[in-house]
């Protein structure tokens, strides 16, 4: 454990799980004093059996009244990162019905906003805000469409924020194909093949862990000359 982020305090939205579970534990061992916040409270209390010290919070953020008074609670904030997955339309665009697409958006992008408005507000100047948006932004993601959407508006407005919010910084960082708990829900063998085809054509040979997100993610936050950017951790994947 290194001491680089001593006394200073993380709001990890999203971080019973998957790459956000991996970022608060990589924080944490940097020496933050790090929430996790998510909707299931037993997801919460088995997270924080796995990483240790750390404290929880059961708001679902769908809800802005909750999201608000949640970051009204707290004393100070210094580092928020926002990492929430919701099912979402796939298929090709004009068979998605447009409340499919609504409905990403609520489960998706709403739920961002809301947590950056309100986060926002604590965030300290000497702190940061970091989005995990995702490849489909910037990379043709075919049957991904109301994905690349949520992920191209939140990724739009990180320059403007880099600058509106300064000296507090704003970035984002977009994983592709990472083995997280968000795929569990689909049978092994669909997942396994899925996975074995995005390892064969990722230039890195392989998909992704959660860690090697948060390890991103964690730059972004202790590199304090990182403002305004939006980084691919994708194996390479999006360049071929
Ligand atoms: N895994 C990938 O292949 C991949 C690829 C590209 C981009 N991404 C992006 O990376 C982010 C994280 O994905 P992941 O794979 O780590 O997902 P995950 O393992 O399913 O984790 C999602 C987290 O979000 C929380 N959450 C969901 N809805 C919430 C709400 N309304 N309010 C508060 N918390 C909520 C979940 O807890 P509860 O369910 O208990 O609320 C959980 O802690 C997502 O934005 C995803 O789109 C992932």
């Amino acid at each position: 454990m290194s001491n680089t982020l001593s006394g200073q305090t993380a709001v990890v939205v999203g971080g019973s799980s998957g790459i956000g579970k991996a970022t608060a534990a990589q924080l944490n061992n940097l020496g933050a004093s790090v929430t996790i916040v998510g909707r299931s409270q037993e997801r919460l209390d088995a997270a924080q059996a796995d990483i240790g010290d750390v404290a929880v919070a059961s708001v679902d953020c769908t809800d802005e009244a909750a999201a608000a008074a949640f970051f009204e609670g707290l004393n100070s904030l210094d580092h928020l990162v926002i990492t929430i997955a919701a099912s979402a339309s796939l298929g090709p665009f004009s068979e998605v019905p447009v409340d499919g697409l609504r409905e990403t958006f609520d489960g998706r992008f709403w739920p961002y906003l809301i947590v950056m408005h309100h986060g926002a507000k604590k965030l300290s100047d000497q702190g940061s805000l970091t989005l995990v948006t995702g490849a489909s932004a910037i990379a043709a993601t075919p049957g991904a469409s109301a994905l690349a959407a949520v992920n191209g508006a939140l990724e739009g407005m990180i320059k403007t924020l880099a600058v509106e919010m300064a000296p507090t910084r704003v970035n984002a960082v977009a994983p592709g194909l990472t083995d997280t708990e968000a795929w569990s829900r689909i049978p092994d063998k669909i997942r396994e093949g899925m996975f074995a085809d995005s390892s064969a054509s990722t230039p890195a040979g392989r998909i992704g862990q959660p860690e090697d997100v948060a390890a991103a993610v964690t730059s972004c936050i202790t590199n304090g000359f990182l403002t305004g950017l939006a980084l691919p951790c994708d194996g390479g994947k999006r360049l071929v």
